[in-house]
């Protein structure tokens, strides 16, 4: 398992590069940058240097939390998954390949591509300032297009990517993705209702084209969630001083709020239950809604029922249950 903090070296070549960097320019960046985003402008507003960086420093760690959390489920299901190649499509300042270089040291082909050239600089900059990533191969255009001509890949990652994809092209674009999938493809979005209902679109496309799914999910059948519930997921990271300050945030920590999915080319079992909201704790009860085998399931574990409720009372949001854990009804 990871940890859903910046790896230290990354930290590092992001402090030397915001080095001189006016904290007050950047935070005007960075909140120009989000606004965009917010109204659907995408990542068309990062355009230069400053941009890129004031970007990466706002919102790496939070999309790095997220590409963190969502490995571990692959690592938790299939602790012996051993890659060999990555392929992070709108890989950005290159978030995704970090957290991937951390979840598995068996990685020695690293292929990244995206159409923003500011960001992709930056991306090679920081790859290029240690060890870790030096051989990255980054190929800048549209993944639209460059996705036919991309070697297949082991781990195909799209972090934070599909809602820039035009609804029109979006199918078109998972089937693309699932084309260059050797292992497993690991999609993520904000988790909003909006990013949860791309993450299902997706899921039941491939689904359909033979993609049997890791996590979150429990089952490969229709997501058993009905509008207006949406299921998203919840990581907490640690803030630097300088994160707070360009969010202009008190908080030494933030909670990135993210829909995921992980799908693979071969059968997946044993697949865990998994907590889709914080638990209630009260003296009397645990109270958690549940998506198991057979759908949605609000489960109760009392306090006479001493061992489950002992391990009931450590859920939280977003864990696997295996079955066998007698708090879960059979
Ligand atoms: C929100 S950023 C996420 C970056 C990175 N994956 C992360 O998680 O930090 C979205 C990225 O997708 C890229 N992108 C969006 N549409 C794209 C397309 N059609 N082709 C290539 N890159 C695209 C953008 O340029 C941007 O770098």
């Amino acid at each position: 398992m990871i940890s859903p903090d910046l790896p230290a070296d990354l930290r590092a070549a992001l402090a030397r590069k915001a080095e001189g960097l006016s904290r007050t320019d950047a935070a005007q960046r960075a909140g120009t940058i989000s606004q965009t985003y917010r109204s659907g402008g995408g990542s068309n507003r990062i355009r230069s240097t400053d941009d890129a960086l004031a970007y990466a420093l706002a919102r790496m760690p939070g999309t790095y939390a997220a590409v963190a959390a969502s490995l571990n489920a692959l690592l938790e299901n299939n602790p012996a998954f051993a890659p060999q190649s990555l392929l992070d499509v709108g890989a950005g300042p290159g978030t995704a390949t970090w957290a991937a270089s951390e979840a598995f040291p068996s990685l020695g082909r690293f292929d990244l591509l995206d159409a923003n050239a500011a960001l992709r600089d930056l991306a090679l900059d920081l790859a290029r300032s240690g060890p870790r990533l030096a051989s990255i191969n980054y190929l800048p255009g549209d993944a639209r297009k460059l996705l036919a001509d991309a070697s297949e890949a082991d781990v195909v990652v799209a972090s934070y990517v599909i809602n820039e994809v035009g609804d029109a092209d979006r199918l078109a674009f998972a089937d693309a993705l699932w084309a260059k999938t050797q292992g497993a493809l690991l999609v993520i979005e904000p988790g909003r209702p909006a990013g949860y209902g791309h993450i299902i679109e997706l899921r039941a496309r491939l689904i359909g084209q033979g993609a049997h799914v890791v996590a979150p999910c429990p089952h490969d059948a229709a997501c058993p969630l009905e509008a207006p519930d949406w299921c998203h997921f919840s990581q907490r990271l640690q803030r630097s001083r300088a994160h707070k300050h360009l969010k202009g945030a008190e908080l030494p920590y933030e909670d990135e709020k993210f829909s995921y999915v992980i799908l693979s080319r071969t059968p997946v079992a044993p697949r865990p239950a998994r907590v889709l909201a914080q638990p209630q704790i009260t003296k009397i009860a645990v109270t958690a809604k549940i998506c198991g085998a057979q759908g949605l399931d609000i489960i109760t574990v009392p306090h006479r029922d001493k061992a489950a409720y002992k391990r009931a009372k450590k859920w939280n949001w977003g864990d696997a249950i295996l079955s066998g854990n007698d708090a879960l009804p059979e």
